[in-house]
Order: C-alpha cells, then structure tokens, then sequence
C-alpha cells in the first residue's frame, strides 16, 4: 500500500473486543453460548429503560439534544454537581479518545500501569506519547512507582479504580497522595468504571467531590456495566468546566444518540435494578472465589465485576478450549500474565457453567511447569 498514514499508527495494535456470542454460534456450531468476557451486567437492565426507548423512537427523525441538556441535569442533580461539571459521551471510551486528543502531544510523558485498560495505552500512543508503564505490585496498582516517574512535565496520568482486569482497587489514602504528588498542571484521568460494585471500605467513595479539591481530575462513570446499557454507550465524566471545555471543542456534536439519552435518564432512576446487579455480584464473586481455591488456581480479589486468576496454562489455549465448550471469557494478553484470564461475573447459573467447563478444560491441557 502506497498511502501514507501516521507514523505513530506503527507502534499500535487494534483494541481486541470480547467475542460476540453469535460469532461463537456461528464458527463453532454451538446452540448454548454464554458470554463472560466483556464485563456487562448478567440481569440484563432496567425494565424502565424499554419503555424510554420506545418513547424516545417517535423521535428519531429528529437530531439528538446535542447539549444532552435533561441528561447533564439529571447526572448533575444525582451527584451534587453543578451541570457545567457533567460530560456524557458516547460510552467512556469516547471520552478516553477525546482526551488524548485534547490533552496529549507529541513527546508529552503520560503514565499508566502495565495491567490496565488498554485503551489508555492505544490512544497515549496514537497521539505520540512518550509512555511510561508502571509494572503492577501483587496484582494491583503500584502508585509508588507512579510517584517514582512524575515530573512536573507529566501531561496526564491514568488510573482506573477499580482496575480492569485485575479487580485490584487502591485506598482513598493512596488516591490523595498521588493527588497530592503530581504537578496542579498534571491531568489526572480517574476511571471508575467499576465504581458501583465496590465494596471495600476504604475504596474512595467521594472521587466527585474530589474534583472540587482538584481541579486537574477528571471522573469517568458508565452506564455499560451496572446499568447494563453496554450496547447503548453512555458514559459521563465529571470535571473541572475549563477542562470539560477543551473537550467539548472537539466532541461530535451529536454524540449520544437520543435513544441512549432517554434510557440513561430512565436507567439512574432505578436503584432497585442496581441494587440486584450488585447483591448478584457478591453472591458470584464468592462462589467463584471459593470454586477457583479448590481447582487450586490463584486469583486476584475484586472489588469489580470480573476475576483474574491463573490457569497456570498458556491463556490462550485455555481460552479456546473454554470457546469449544461455548465460555467466551478473556486472556489477559500482557506477556508477563500469559497464563492469567479474566471472566466476568455472571447470574449463578453461568457461573456454574464457566466452572463446570474450567474444570474440564484444566483436566485437557497439562499446566506449565
Ligand atoms: C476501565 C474501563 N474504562 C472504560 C471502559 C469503556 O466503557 P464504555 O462501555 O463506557 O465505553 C471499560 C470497558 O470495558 C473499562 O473497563
């Protein structure tokens, strides 16, 4: 190919996506497929959110609001923040991508952990970062070493808590020392994506009321996983007006559909549906705990809605003989963790399927030595 692109594109591989169920269907001829390895919510979503939807769709010749003004409002009024704090985009990926593009240039140092979402690492590199990766300390941030490379100069750090794929969380004590140890003119991209299934007591409950504190944070939420609005993309972030913005300058203009604004505005009325997603996770995270401790396999603890644990067999093969049994879960794919997948947490019916299909499979493939 002749056409010239951007260097930068040479250091980048694709963002791998969880596999679709009716891809598996199709390619290996299985009826039952069930699917852990995107992290969505197993009870579907709220039941208000249909209704919305279908309200919503007599309007859809119709532009959205791109001001997503009843939205803001909404996301503003459940959090105690002033609307001009409030940003929805299309999933927060989007919002992950709008910041690289607003705030990344080339040469500008931006630090991440090895085990993390690795859209934090696609987007850095595709605006010529100069990446600093924070190998992980016991399966969990080490925002020591993160301390250790700040420079006045860091442009932007990212920190997901809880972190995806390894569970891990850190303290509300670790978080305020960071904060407290990066330059005011520091970014720092704090995604909690996972925010609703913590349960630790010292997991940083006020992040929100954090960013009054710090006006160089930013929050990241989704309606992806606890809402179970995956397939619909909403994401909000909270934030500093003068950052939301520069942001705002380049997002496109009509960005969430007017579909998604309607169930999102149904879905964070319902704290009954959350409260089952997160009562659902509990019961599966021990059943998992406990049924991973007697296949012998280590594992990380979670304060999200996905464990990781080590097959002690190369990841990629236990992986597409979980596909054989129709199991789509997750390797890893970070070299250092190539034995080591993540499964979400399912309904417990799935949980004991993924189990059921584990235990076969470690019997099939031999562990490493
Ligand atoms: C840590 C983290 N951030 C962001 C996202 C993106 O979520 P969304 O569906 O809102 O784009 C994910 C999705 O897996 C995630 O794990």
């Amino acid at each position: 190919m002749t056409v010239r692109y951007r260097p930068e594109l040479n250091a980048i591989s694709p963002y791998q996506p969880g596999k679709p169920i009716a891809d598996v269907q199709r390619e290996l001829g299985l009826e039952r497929v069930i699917k852990l390895a995107s992290n969505e919510n197993p009870l579907g979503f709220s039941p208000r959110v249909r209704e919305a939807v279908l309200q919503a769709l007599e309007q859809a010749n119709f532009y959205p609001d791109g001001n997503a003004t009843l939205l803001k409002e909404k996301i503003a009024e459940k959090y105690g923040v002033a609307p001009e704090m409030v940003l929805p985009t299309c999933g927060s990926d989007e919002m992950v991508d709008l910041i690289a593009k607003t705030f990344i240039e080339p040469g500008s140092q931006v630090i991440m952990a090895e085990v993390t979402f690795p859209r934090y690492q696609i987007t850095s590199l595709m605006m010529g970062a100069d990446l600093q990766i924070v190998p992980m300390k016991d399966l969990g941030y080490d925002l020591g070493g993160f301390k250790e490379v700040l420079t006045p100069q860091t442009r932007l750090v990212w920190l997901c808590n809880p972190n995806n794929p390894t569970g891990s969380f850190f303290t509300r004590g670790e978080l305020l020392d960071l904060l407290e140890s990066v330059s005011p003119e520091t970014l720092v991209v704090y995604d909690e994506a996972y925010y609703e299934f913590a349960t630790h007591p010292e997991y940083p409950r006020d992040s929100i009321e954090l960013v009054q504190k710090y006006p160089n944070m930013l929050v990241l939420r989704t309606l992806s996983k606890a809402y179970g609005l995956a397939g619909l993309r909403l994401g909000f972030t909270i934030g500093h007006p003068a950052l939301l913005g520069l942001i705002n300058r380049i997002r496109n203009p009509f960005n969430v559909t007017s579909l998604t604004q309607a169930a999102a505005l149904a879905a964070l009325d319902d704290e009954e549906f959350l409260a089952r997603t997160v009562a659902n996770n509990n019961a599966g995270k021990e059943y998992l705990y406990g049924q991973l401790e007697r296949l012998g396999l280590p594992y990380g603890k979670t304060e999200a809605n996905h464990i990781m644990f080590d097959s002690r067999r190369d990841g990629q093969a236990v992986f597409q003989a979980l596909l054989r049994r129709g199991v789509i879960i997750r390797p890893v794919g970070v070299p250092r963790y190539s034995t080591w997948l993540r499964v979400s947490i399912g309904t417990a019916e799935e949980n004991r399927v993924f189990i059921q299909a584990l235990e076969e499979v470690l019997a099939e493939l031999a562990p490493l030595s």
